[in-house]
């Protein structure tokens, strides 16, 4: 059986479905070709769930702490059952409302294994899709005019440590524990290791993190990852820099046991009752018969255009498996540009410098742009304002009064090249920071944006002035 289509798209999470609807609103004929569940990667076992713990790691958090508000509370306990069980409604209620969508836009779906083939009986081109099930039905042959490859990505392991899913694990395992172990070792100090570390702590159990470079979050702003670094360690995480895991974890007494190699070259064991591997994502790009083209790869990841098209032009790619950012708002951005491609729209390439990212640690860090390092990595001669939360009035009535804002602007042209900010809510201030990039504004311009009192939101302003020692309250 032979089904033709405008467009076929393998991969249903946040950038496959996205680029299916946009797909669709150009009308173009298009089906999803999903061997799990629509929302991918996002929805089922990456932003949303781990979002959902981390807010409940919250609210125990405030109630540990309420006191500090007037509000005494006796006999509370976590009922760690029940923070599943909301995270899987908040995950079922999203799952339903994207499978909805498709219903909307028409989309059709198959629930199996997409592959692609290269020219044969059905198409002179590559790019047939052979769907395969999982209960031996005869596969279905999908024909489209153009292909979007949305595969995403999954964890990576490291040498000698394969998770086994139960004293090693990945955060795929880790979302669906039934019970907090007492003490976790996360390996790997990036978005994953942190997130987890600040969630774990708030809900009490012991946390080491051993990152192998000299920071914490290497890619972020040093200042910013500096900041972070205190700020978990005072909620008793144990971070150790520079930190070169060996390979071959063992187990004694019921604690899973690993040696590092130190920055001074001393070798340091390090135990505890669950290891939690957030070491970077690798592509799915194998098994899914990219051999039967012409597609380039360059280590594991699908080579493309600015426009994401691959060396077969009717053959587009987007998301993890390309690479970049890893991160679902980047993938749905890339879906649409790709579609409108397809579509001959003329889209504007995406400028990655304009494409933030949020870490929901306690406190939250966002970023969008370059580091003050890279900046001058760059030749660039910059100018840099930073604003304390401690100086905002909203900061002490939210009783969250660490971390700042820190804009870097150019000294020549007064472009705002990054903004960096730890602290309360900095995950939704960071969209002012992102239209401020699209939009070419000078920090002067956000400065003259009227912030309204008493908000978080002000310390944007705040920090804007100070870029040229303007500040009002600092
Ligand atoms: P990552 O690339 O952010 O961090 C991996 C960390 O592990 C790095 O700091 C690296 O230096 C360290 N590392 C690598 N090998 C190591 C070793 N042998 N020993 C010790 N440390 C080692 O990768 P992560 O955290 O796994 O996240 C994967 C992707 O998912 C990222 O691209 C991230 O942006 C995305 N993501 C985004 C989230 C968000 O937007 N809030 C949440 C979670 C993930």
């Amino acid at each position: 059986m032979a089904e033709e289509y405008d467009l076929v798209v393998l991969g249903g999470g946040t950038g496959g479905y996205v680029a299916a609807i946009r797909a669709s609103q150009l009308g173009m004929k298009v089906a999803i070709v999903e061997k799990e569940k629509l929302g991918g990667t996002c929805l089922h076992r990456g932003c949303i769930p781990s979002k959902a713990l981390l807010r409940s790691a919250e609210v125990y958090r405030l109630m540990k702490n309420s006191q500090q508000y007037g509000v005494e509370i006796e006999n509370f306990r976590l009922d760690f059952a029940q923070v599943q069980k909301r995270k899987e409604n908040i995950v079922n209620t999203l799952h339903q409302g994207v499978k909805s969508l498709m219903k909307k836009w028409k989309i059709d779906l198959y629930h199996g294994f997409g592959r692609i083939l290269g020219p044969s009986i059905f198409s002179p081109l590559s790019g047939t899709i052979s769907v395969e099930y999982e209960d031996g039905r005869e596969n279905t042959m999908l024909v489209p005019k153009y292909v979007l490859i949305a595969t995403g990505s999954r964890p990576s392991a490291l040498p000698g440590l394969v998770p086994d899913g139960v004293n090693i694990v990945t955060s795929d395992h880790s979302l669906e524990w039934d019970n907090l172990p007492s003490s976790v070792l996360i390996i790997g100090g990036g978005v994953i290791g942190v997130e987890w570390a600040s969630l774990l702590a708030d809900f009490g159990v012991e946390v080491t993190v051993l990152e192998y470079a000299e920071q914490i979050l290497p890619n972020m702003d040093d200042a910013v990852a500096k900041e972070l670094t205190n700020q978990l360690k005072k909620k008793g995480i144990e971070i150790v820099t520079g930190a070169k895991v060996l390979p071959d974890a063992s187990s004694s007494s019921g604690r899973m046991e690993i040696t590092a190699e130190l920055k001074d070259g001393e070798r340091k064991m390090f135990q505890a009752e669950k290891i939690l591997l957030a070491v970077g994502r690798s592509p799915n790009t194998e098994n899914i018969g990219l051999e039967n083209t012409d597609i380039e790869l360059e280590n594991g990841y699908i080579r493309t255009s600015e426009f994401y098209q691959t060396k077969e032009s009717h053959i587009y790619a987007i998301g993890d498996c390309i690479g970049g950012l890893q991160l679902a708002h980047a993938a749905s951005h890339e879906g649409i540009i790709a579609v409108e491609h397809m579509n001959n729209l003329t889209p504007e390439s995406l400028s990655y410098e304009n494409i933030p990212s949020c870490i929901y640690t306690d406190p939250e860090v966002a970023s969008i742009g370059l580091s003050e390092k890279e900046a001058k990595e760059r030749g660039m001669e910059v100018k840099v304002g930073k604003f304390p939360f401690q100086a905002i009035g909203k900061a002490h009535v939210h009783g969250d009064t660490e971390g700042f804002v820190k804009i870097i602007a150019n000294k020549i042209n007064d472009d705002i090249v990054g903004i960096h900010m730890v602290g309360p809510n900095v995950t939704e201030l960071i969209s002012e920071a992102s239209l401020a990039k699209l939009l070419d504004a000078t920090p002067w311009e956000i400065s003259k944006t009227v912030h309204a009192h008493p908000t978080l939101a002000e310390i944007i302003g705040e920090a804007a002035m100070s870029v040229d020692g303007n500040q009002i309250h600092g």
